[in-house]
């Protein structure tokens, strides 16, 4: 109908789907957007005031909009149809068998989009890639798009995505910048400015930047790669501080006031976590290695690898410390997410430690605010391949408990594995009292005031802290 400018479809209602189009839809009141997807619950959860993800801010700008221009169906085809520009904007996992296992990223569900945009459009589309992909998954599309044989022109557009989960709305509402790759043709420069037409409801000009195709899919990889890169070389420092009497969020500070190095992402923490960092350095690692460049691929492989080493560093200082067992002891693990403000465990460090633990016996409990314990579960089994189903003792050794003091108590140690603000302010003179002696605290985020936990009586790790016993003070 004439009531719009322009008619968007999102494919895949997600994490990067989801908040995305509810952003465009409140900023841009003549476009209609719909988020279509395969899973009903998902679109059903959208369409109450339950949503499906756990993002601050977001339910106000789904109300705005839901309704008036934002829409979420399941009716996929019938919304292709209607749709000038349709995302893409599904899941593509690292591949877990086959060529690449482990560090491909499989873009079968991308593919499966194209193949339907082509069969069922009866009107030209510009199709956007939203979905971190590898480099030149464009082509793949477009060649699948041209077998449809109506003789429909279609655009391919790179628009990748750089939201950050918790910070969601903020990132999408005032981005640092937005990101278009088109062809280099006068149709596809058209299609690459009909994109940034909607963008510039909101973004100023100067923000939204246009380059060739391959830069655009490269330039999301490169830059998670480099994000993850600050992580482990800081994490990589933390340990040396740990050895040395330094302090890491000293260093930090210290090198991060560089301007040159800037401030930001050098925070040492237990370990990065995430759906995107771990699967996107891998993709990197995977594509140098196809095309025969052993040296990057190293390069790079090793910054997953660094992260490894602090996660597993982690849960092995933890027991180290309990003097080298925790079999039968109550462990209290405050955070799950793999940062704060989300609800989302896809790769999160807490998930490591908890395995760890859990093999060497430990009775785990676990509070964090926002995680489902289906949702741990199904990310344990998927990533490391154990759940109560295949390991009926994993059950009862953990259990998830309804406030940070139930988890606590009667515990040998509490470990911090993700930053929420609330455990900040918790009461950790009843917590301690509550404890069994010595009572641990392993603070894997740097978080707490690790002088004041001393005083009221606990034993502090902390990352890349030293302990103020162990090192003269000149
Ligand atoms: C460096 C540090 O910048 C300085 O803070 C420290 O005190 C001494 O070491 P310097 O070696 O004098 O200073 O020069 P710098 O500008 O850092 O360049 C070092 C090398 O890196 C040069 O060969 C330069 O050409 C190269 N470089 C730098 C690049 O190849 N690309 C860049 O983006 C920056
Ligand atoms: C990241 C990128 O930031 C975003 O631009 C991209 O679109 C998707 O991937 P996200 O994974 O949602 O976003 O969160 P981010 O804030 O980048 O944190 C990733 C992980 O790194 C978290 O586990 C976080 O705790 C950890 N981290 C981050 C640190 O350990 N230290 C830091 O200083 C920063
Ligand atoms: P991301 O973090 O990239 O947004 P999610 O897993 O949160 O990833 O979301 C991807 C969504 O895409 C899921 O809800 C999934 O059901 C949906 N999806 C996957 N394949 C298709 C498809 N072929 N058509 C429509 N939706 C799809």
């Amino acid at each position: 109908s004439d009531e719009y400018d322009v008619k968007i479809c999102c494919m895949g209602a997600g994490y990067v789907g989801g908040p995305t189009m509810a952003v465009i839809a409140k900023m841009c009141p003549r476009v209609r957007v719909c988020v279509v997807d395969l899973n009903q619950k998902q679109i059903d959860a959208w369409n109450t005031d339950e949503l499906p993800i756990y993002e601050p801010g977001l339910l106000d700008v789904v109300k705005t909009a839901r309704g008036r221009n934002l829409f979420f169906s399941t009716d996929i085809s019938g919304e292709i149809q209607k749709a000038d520009i349709v995302f893409i904007s599904v899941n593509t996992p690292t591949k877990t068998q086959g060529i690449g296992a482990g560090r491909a990223a499989n873009i079968k569900n991308c593919e499966l989009c194209a193949r339907t945009i082509a069969e069922v459009s009866t009107t030209d589309k510009i199709v956007v890639e939203k979905s971190t992909v590898p480099v030149r998954t464009a082509e793949a599309i477009r060649r699948v798009l041209k077998c449809n044989d109506k003789g429909l022109n279609f655009q391919v557009l790179s628009n990748p995505e750089f939201l950050a989960e918790g910070t969601a709305i903020d990132d999408l509402e005032s981005p640092d910048r937005v990101l278009i790759g088109g062809s280099q043709s006068p149709e596809g420069l058209a299609a690459a400015e009909k994109l940034a037409s909607v963008y510039a409801n909101w973004i100023p000009r100067e923000r939204i930047l246009t380059t060739n195709l391959w830069s655009s899919e490269c330039s999301k990889l490169v830059a998670n790669a480099f994000l993850a890169q600050r992580v482990s070389s800081i994490n990589s420092i933390s340990a040396l501080c740990e050895s040395t009497g330094a302090d890491v969020s000293e260093i930090s500070r210290a090198v991060g006031m560089d301007d040159r190095i800037g401030k930001r992402f050098l925070q040492a923490s237990v370990g990065f976590g995430g759906s995107c960092f771990q699967k996107d350095i891998l993709n990197l690692v995977y594509l140098c290695e196809t095309y025969g460049l052993d040296e990057c691929a190293e390069y790079w492989n090793q910054v997953v690898k660094m992260n490894d080493y602090q996660k597993k560093r982690f849960s092995e200082k933890m027991v180290a410390k309990m003097f080298n067992t925790v079999t039968g002891k109550k462990i209290s693990i405050l955070g799950y997410a793999f940062k704060k403000d989300t609800g989302d465990v896809r790769e999160t460090p807490s998930m490591f430690v908890v395995k760890d633990l859990y093999a060497e016996g430990a009775r785990i409990h676990v509070y964090d605010p926002q995680v489902k314990r289906e949702d741990m579960w199904s990310e344990m089994a998927y990533t490391c391949g154990i759940s109560p189903d295949t390991d009926p003792k994993l059950d009862a050794a953990v259990t998830t408990s309804p406030d940070a003091y139930a988890a606590c108590e009667g515990s040998h140690s509490v470990a911090i594995l993700t930053e929420w603000d609330e455990f900040k302010t918790l009461d950790y003179e009843k917590i301690y009292k509550s404890m069994s002696k010595p009572a641990f605290i392993f603070d894997g985020r740097n978080i707490l005031d690790h002088d004041k936990l001393r005083e009221i009586g606990f034993e502090v790790h902390a990352i890349g802290k030293p302990d103020p016993n162990a090192f003269d003070d000149l």
